[in-house]
């Protein structure tokens, strides 16, 4: 079945924003300050000459200024090191009209789809959930972005579940933590209500989708790669520390129950099929198809 009978027009499941770029070397961002905040939060200035960007380290031709928020716990929470930028241009260059942004964050990516930079992005409005991130960033972005920039205080998720009232021609979601196969029923989730706040035209753009995608298919090819019989035995012998990707593989050995699977490439078809109906259900721990 081709991809375009299960995902409606406005998301583009084959968009991956790894895609290697160097227009952020030519796309200066505004730094956020560093500085200490209220609770416990800290953003420090770092210059880095070396730094891993996807799966490899590398020399960045001229010493890089940049910016890493550390949470009350010392944990380093975001940062706008070269992987991100390189993520973000892609997402901006897909951006245009007016753009709704689920996670503040550092505000690299408005800063990059607007119209002058890499995207044709005219206005922005974000939805962002937490109050210290919005205090830390919207000055600097405020005075930074060349468009019109409304940040609201609140839940992204909750946003898009409600009535759709403003259609966006582009939507941006970048709220989930880490790129993990096992968020992917959470992040559909939000992408099919989003889908329902665009203009006819409009297109909805997730983060780190196609990698999360990538990760689901290997992960389904190390499963198939083991006979049909011992297959759930070996899923819940590697699953020790990663529970989450027994419901999400499950679904994976009982269609392929008794197969061998000597053909790879149409069972991993089915399955990257598969990864892109599976929905959040509502208290958000289990997974099941919504095709
Ligand atoms: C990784 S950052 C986004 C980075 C951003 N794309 C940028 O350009 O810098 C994720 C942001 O989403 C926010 N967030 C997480 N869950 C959210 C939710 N449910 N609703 C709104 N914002 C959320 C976090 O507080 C954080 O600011």
């Amino acid at each position: 079945m081709p991809t375009g009978e299960i995902i409606p027009a406005g998301f583009d499941p084959d968009f991956d924003d790894r895609a290697w770029n160097d227009a952020w070397q030519h796309l200066p961002i505004a730094p956020i300050p560093p500085g200490r905040h209220p609770g416990g939060y800290r953003v420090e200035r770092q210059t880095v000459r070396a730094i891993p960007i996807f799966d490899r380290v590398y020399q960045l031709s001229a010493p890089l200024d940049c910016r890493l928020l550390f949470d009350p716990d010392g944990r380093l929470w975001m940062s706008d090191t070269p992987q991100e930028r390189i993520m973000m241009v892609n997402n901006g260059r897909r951006s245009r009209g007016h753009v709704l942004i689920g996670g503040l964050g550092l505000g690299l990516y408005p800063q990059y789809a607007v119209a002058g930079a890499a995207g044709q992005a005219t206005a922005f409005t974000v939805i962002e959930r937490s109050a210290v991130v919005c205090d830390i960033v919207a000055p600097t972005l405020t005075r930074a972005l060349d468009a019109p920039l409304e940040i609201r205080l609140g839940d992204i998720a909750a946003f898009l579940a409600g009535t759709a009232t403003t259609r966006f021609d582009t939507i941006f979601l970048d709220v989930w933590d880490t790129l993990d196969a096992a968020a992917l029923p959470y992040v559909n989730a939000l992408r099919d209500h989003a889908l329902r706040h665009l203009t006819p035209e409009g297109r909805v753009l997730l983060w780190g989708y196609g990698w999360m995608l990538e990760l689901f298919e290997t992960a389904c090819r190390q499963v198939l790669a083991v006979p049909p019989d011992a297959r759930r035995g070996w899923l819940l012998a590697q699953a020790g520390d990663a529970p989450q990707a027994i419901p999400l593989l499950m679904p994976v050995i009982e269609h392929f129950a008794d197969d061998p699977v000597e053909d790879e490439a149409p069972a991993l078809a089915w399955c990257r099929r598969h990864a892109l109906t599976l929905t959040a259900a509502p208290d958000g721990t289990s997974a099941y198809p919504t095709g």
